[in-house]
């Protein structure tokens, strides 16, 4: 798991890692940053209303709703916050940014404009997803202008604290990353109980075809995440010609089927992105 290993980056940071917000994904990221060697010392937490979890690490070294003078030098900082507080938290947020401050945004929607506008700093904008609570989420980031080499590849080892990164260039790219991976779980989610609700209209017992489909969707993803095969190639393994999941492939891949629906789902995702984007 990506949260276990040792991380070369976050061992050799030497200012303070500021996390603002340490809800479920802040909190995610602060466990993956301490299993991932970062010295407890090096990291503080602006959170008005602090889990025992969170607050059980002030004992470790972590400062906790430290005053600016008290932060130090912010190297980056971590915004966790709800998009809709940030405008209101911005402000405190601000005070600890100095010239040499990383801004990293977790927040959906949130333009790297409005994130130089109310905290300032180099901003790297980024979406991560759900699964990163277990380490296994993915996450894309995209680097203002301003953002040096050594900043962009702090940002990288904070966010790979939870799984995998992947960069891009173009920050119009986000609304759809979104659609894809930030919302995607839910997608996941909604099949397996869908495939159980089948199950059930095909006359299983409810509690079985929930364990199935349960069962079937976390299987299948372990093996798509440890196979080097396309998925194409996976499901095509699994496909005798003429037998039963050909009959139900000629469902979901017939017209209109499953490409269609996910085309328009994710449309949907990627316009209500942009709607919201400020
Ligand atoms: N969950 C996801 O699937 C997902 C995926 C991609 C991106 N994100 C982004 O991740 C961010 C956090 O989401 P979340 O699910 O972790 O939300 P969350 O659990 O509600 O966490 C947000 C935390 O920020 C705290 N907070 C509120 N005002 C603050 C302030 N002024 N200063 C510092 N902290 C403040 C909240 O405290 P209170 O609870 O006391 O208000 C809460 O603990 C959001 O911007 C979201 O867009 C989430």
């Amino acid at each position: 798991m990506a949260t276990a290993m040792a991380n070369k980056t976050l061992q050799n940071i030497s200012g303070t890692i500021l996390l603002a917000g340490a809800g479920k994904m802040g909190g995610a990221m602060l466990t993956g940053w301490l299993a991932g060697g970062l010295d407890p010392r090096r990291v503080a937490v602006v959170e008005p209303h602090l889990s025992p979890e969170i607050t059980a690490l002030g004992a470790k070294g972590v400062a906790l709703n430290p005053d600016v003078k008290a932060a130090g030098t912010v190297e980056t900082m971590v915004v966790a916050v709800k998009p809709q507080m940030f405008r209101e938290a911005g402000a405190r947020l601000k005070s600890y940014v100095s010239d040499e401050t990383s801004v990293v945004s977790i927040m959906a929607g949130t333009t790297i404009a409005a994130l130089e506008e109310v905290c300032g700093g180099a901003v790297v904008r980024a979406m991560p997803n759900t699964p990163a609570a277990i380490g296994r989420g993915i996450t894309v980031a995209v680097a203002a202008k301003t953002v040096s080499a050594g900043q962009r590849a702090v940002a990288d080892a904070l966010l790979r604290a939870t799984g995998s990164v992947e960069w891009v260039e173009d920050e119009s790219l986000m609304d759809a990353v979104t659609a894809v991976s930030g919302s995607g779980p839910a997608y996941v989610f909604l099949l397996a109980e869908e495939l159980a609700r089948a199950g059930v209209e095909a006359g299983l017992p409810e509690a079985l075809a929930t364990k199935l489909a349960r069962e079937t969707v976390a299987g299948a993803g372990e093996l798509l995440h440890r196979s080097d095969l396309p998925s194409a190639t996976l499901r095509q393994n699994v496909t005798s010609p003429g037998g039963t999941t050909a009959a139900a492939l000629g469902v979901l891949m017939g017209e209109p089927g499953l490409r269609d629906l996910m085309i328009r789902a994710i449309a949907a995702a990627t316009k209500r992105s942009k709607e919201l984007a400020k």
